[in-house]
């Protein structure tokens, strides 16, 4: 998969997640497969107004690129002054949230809200575009509610005045996170447009992102949820799409190392004590199906000290290790790991 000139190999990408798609776990991500990481969405007004405050959200790496850095706002001019900033940043594109259905982001005029506005999103996609020296990319849902699939319209919108990709999270604002993506839409929108598009929802294994690729034509497929706690999923689909054949689940060891590896990452990024606190969920993801995890779980959150989460990391991935003989055998309970 390409865009603009951009290589974006297999087109597994990761999905912008607020709270967590910040640069320790882009890292982890590419590093486990996936071919392009998205930054969580950065809003525009704050990032004019204080680019240094905003700088965690986009600050990035070369072992974490190509990254898209996405914004939102409801201001034509904020969101170009925003993409024109971001063009001097190590970033590879710039994306435009037209998808966030949180009452806060929506209510501003931003996010999902762009779907029932179409002149207004139409002149923050033309601003954008303009005052990028990146590609500019849009996320979008599939309409407000099940009266209004405008993502097509939207798209074909976005693409004739210069959007070089766009991604469809195929449910409306009105549902959220609730019932199933409807990845027909995914389908009907890429026989819409020419440029890439990138189908995202749902995809939780790696036969369901054949699956995706084959019923709608799509060209590149984005994971969210599914990959917390779990980004070697991109690396599975990619041997599976290759081979056809499923790999093995992950061992209880890489599933350590690769959370102490993370826990380092954020301790250099935000400290120590920060890195603590944001490193309770992912450790409760990383932990999820794996014996004692409950457990797990119950001690993380009372730790507040660097070193006694390292040693309770450290310790629980040591128990879960012994499990396995040198064979490679597993001896005692395991959880089919639930993603
Ligand atoms: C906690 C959470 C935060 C999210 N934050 C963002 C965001 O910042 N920007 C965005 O475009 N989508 C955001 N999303 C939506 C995801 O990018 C994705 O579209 C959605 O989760 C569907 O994909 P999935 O089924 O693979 O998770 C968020 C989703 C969740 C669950």
């Amino acid at each position: 998969m390409k865009i603009e000139q951009l290589d974006i190999g297999r087109g597994l990408i990761l999905a912008p997640i607020a709270g967590v798609t910040g640069l320790p776990f882009r890292m982890i991500s590419k590093q486990c497969g996936a071919d392009l990481v998205y930054t969580e969405m950065i809003s525009a007004a704050a990032l004019i107004r204080s680019p240094g405050r905003s700088e965690c959200y986009f600050m990035s790496r070369d072992d974490a690129r190509p990254v898209a850095a996405q914004i939102f706002g409801a201001d034509p001019d904020e969101m170009a002054h925003a993409a024109a900033f971001l063009s001097d940043e190590p970033v590879d594109l710039i994306d435009i949230n037209m998808g966030c259905p949180v009452k806060k982001v929506v209510r501003s005029g931003a996010g999902a809200a762009l779907l029932q506005d179409r002149s207004r999103a139409l002149a923050i996609i033309r601003a954008v575009v303009r005052a990028s020296r990146r590609p500019v990319t849009v996320k979008l849902r599939s309409g407000w509610d099940a009266s209004d699939f405008c993502a097509v319209e939207m798209a074909q919108a976005a693409e004739a005045a210069g959007v070089s990709a766009v991604t469809l999270h195929p449910r409306t604002r009105a549902q959220v996170f609730r019932g199933r993506s409807d990845w027909g839409h995914i389908r009907q929108l890429k026989e819409a447009v020419t440029i890439p598009v990138i189908g995202n929802g749902d995809v939780r294994t790696p036969q369901d992102a054949k699956r995706m690729l084959c019923e709608t034509g799509c060209d590149g497929v984005m994971i969210g949820r599914a990959a917390l706690g779990n980004p070697w999923l991109f690396g599975r689909i990619r041997s599976f799409l290759m081979t056809g054949e499923e790999p093995p689940p992950t061992d209880p060891q890489t599933i350590g190392d690769t959370l102490i590896e993370h826990l380092r990452l954020e301790a250099s990024i935000a400290g120590q004590g920060r890195a603590v606190l944001r490193m309770r969920k992912f450790a409760a993801w990383y932990s999820r199906g794996l014996h004692g995890a409950a457990a797990f779980r119950n001690r993380i959150n009372g730790i507040t000290g660097y070193p006694e989460f390292y040693e309770a990391v450290t310790d629980y991935f040591s128990m879960q290790t012994a499990r396995f003989d040198a064979t490679g055998t597993f001896h005692g309970r395991q959880q089919e790991r639930a993603f």
